[in-house]
């Protein structure tokens, strides 16, 4: 018998194997991360879907900066496109946008047009979607600390709670599951905090192949698994 369907609020995904997939279909790069970034639409379509609430997808890391020119002004023009493009759907399907990450790095006009995007999505309820963008996780922590310092925070009043308050993710319930595609098995500084307690899964296939069946996989497999936050099996039974 198929156990019962346990909490699935928050998903999160590592978006690797862009370039591979590309060069196994003898293509750029960059086509690759054209792919990819369609894909998201569908594994957006399908969190909805599922009645997942928050996803938080890895698109661009703080350490991306050091690929080359080409490639990240690739990227960057991809996600100018989406951000123009996207928002009418966001709308549809009740999407709300939300970038997690350092943004002073980025270009004004993408500044801007991230501004945009989540001031005209700032309603929307059905998901949010959290797009990690210069993000690294060891940054977004020491950002944080020296955020709590300068605002004076007394030393009692340092909680776990309190951390996460100034984290990018603030307000976000922690993920309960992160898959990473690709076939690396590691969270290259990605929610180091807040994949305290995640379920991970890994799969072999590239980011712009994983489909929607795939995601699916993914979520049965994460509702098979005993979720014990550090207590014995017996106690969660
Ligand atoms: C990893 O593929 C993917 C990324 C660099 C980030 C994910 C980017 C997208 C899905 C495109 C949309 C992004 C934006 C910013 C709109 P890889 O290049 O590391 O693949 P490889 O390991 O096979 O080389």
């Amino acid at each position: 018998m198929k156990p019962d369907v346990k909490s699935l609020t928050h998903v999160a995904i590592i978006m690797d194997g862009n370039g591979r997939w590309a060069k196994s279909q003898g293509k750029p790069r960059l086509f690759g991360h054209r792919r990819g970034a369609e894909n998201i639409k569908s594994i957006v379509e399908e969190s909805i879907a599922q009645k997942i609430s928050y996803l938080t997808i890895y698109a661009f890391s703080t350490e991306n900066w050091h690929r080359p020119q080409e490639e990240v002004s690739g990227l960057m023009n991809l996600l100018r496109f989406y951000l123009k493009n996207e928002i009418k759907t966001f709308k549809k399907q009740g999407v709300r946008l939300r970038m997690v990450g350092e943004r002073s790095r980025l270009d004004k006009d993408i500044q801007e047009l991230i501004a945009h995007a989540e001031k005209e999505t700032q309603d929307n309820s059905v998901l949010t979607l959290q797009v990690a963008l210069n993000y690294g996780s060891r940054g977004e922590i020491t950002e944080a600390l020296r955020k709590m310092v300068s605002s004076g925070i007394e030393v009692s009043q340092i909680t776990e709670e309190k951390i996460g308050e100034f984290l990018y993710t603030a307000g976000a319930p922690d993920p309960d599951l992160l898959i990473r595609t690709g076939g690396e098995q590691r969270l290259s500084n990605f929610l180091l905090w807040q994949s305290a307690y995640a379920e991970f899964y890994f799969t072999e296939t590239f980011w712009p192949a994983f489909s929607k069946q795939e995601f699916q996989k993914a979520l049965s497999v994460y509702d098979g698994r005993e979720r014990r936050h550090g207590k014995t099996s017996d106690q969660v039974q």
